[in-house]
């Protein structure tokens, strides 16, 4: 499932030997398949890029939702701690505040959330909060993490990754 027709369509490209179901929608809003259907749900470094709060919660209620009891959750997400100066010097157009990371805001699109800085409006692109807030996200929506694996940012990968298996409580 994704929210781009483009990426479902580069999806179906890429799959055409495999017995694959794909569907455009918004994760965050739709309520989508059977509740108790599927045994794993796979994050491909979509979460990352929701930033509200609520919208977050909407995802992991979701997930929740058509998960069967036991089921599995893997998430993989770029998280918390950042290497704030080397990001800066990687990507100069991105700001960051708090965890969020926001870029400059196309002339032809419109966003909610955006951020005037110094005259120029940036849109909310990513969310990159601690990995540890991250594990407690996923305990407050009812999954246990149970596998996990972390890697630290470094000066030549600025910000950390979270790859967790968990399970539905
Ligand atoms: C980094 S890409 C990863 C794509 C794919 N999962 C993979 O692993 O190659 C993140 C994807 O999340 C999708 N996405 C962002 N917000 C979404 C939402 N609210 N509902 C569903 N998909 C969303 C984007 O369209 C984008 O294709």
């Amino acid at each position: 499932m994704d929210i781009s027709q483009t990426a479902i369509r580069m999806a179906v490209a890429q799959s055409k030997k495999f017995n694959i179901e794909y569907q455009v929608a918004d994760i965050c809003t739709q309520t989508i398949g059977q509740p108790e259907k599927f045994d794993l749900c796979l994050d491909g470094r979509c979460l990352h890029g929701i930033t509200r709060r609520n919208d977050r919660r909407a995802v992991l209620a979701n997930v929740h939702r058509l998960l069967k009891p036991k089921g599995v959750f893997v998430l993989m997400s770029m998280c918390a701690p950042m290497e704030r100066a080397a990001l800066a010097r990687q990507y100069p157009a991105q700001k960051i505040l708090k965890n969020v990371i926001y870029y400059p805001r196309p002339q032809t699109e419109t966003y909610s959330d955006t951020k005037t800085i110094n005259g120029k409006e940036y849109f909310p692109a990513r969310f990159l909060g601690h990995w540890e807030s991250l594990l407690s996200e996923l305990k407050r929506a009812g999954l246990q993490p149970s596998l996990i694996r972390f890697s630290r940012c470094l000066p030549e990968e600025p910000v950390s990754s979270l790859n967790v298996a968990a399970i539905k409580l």
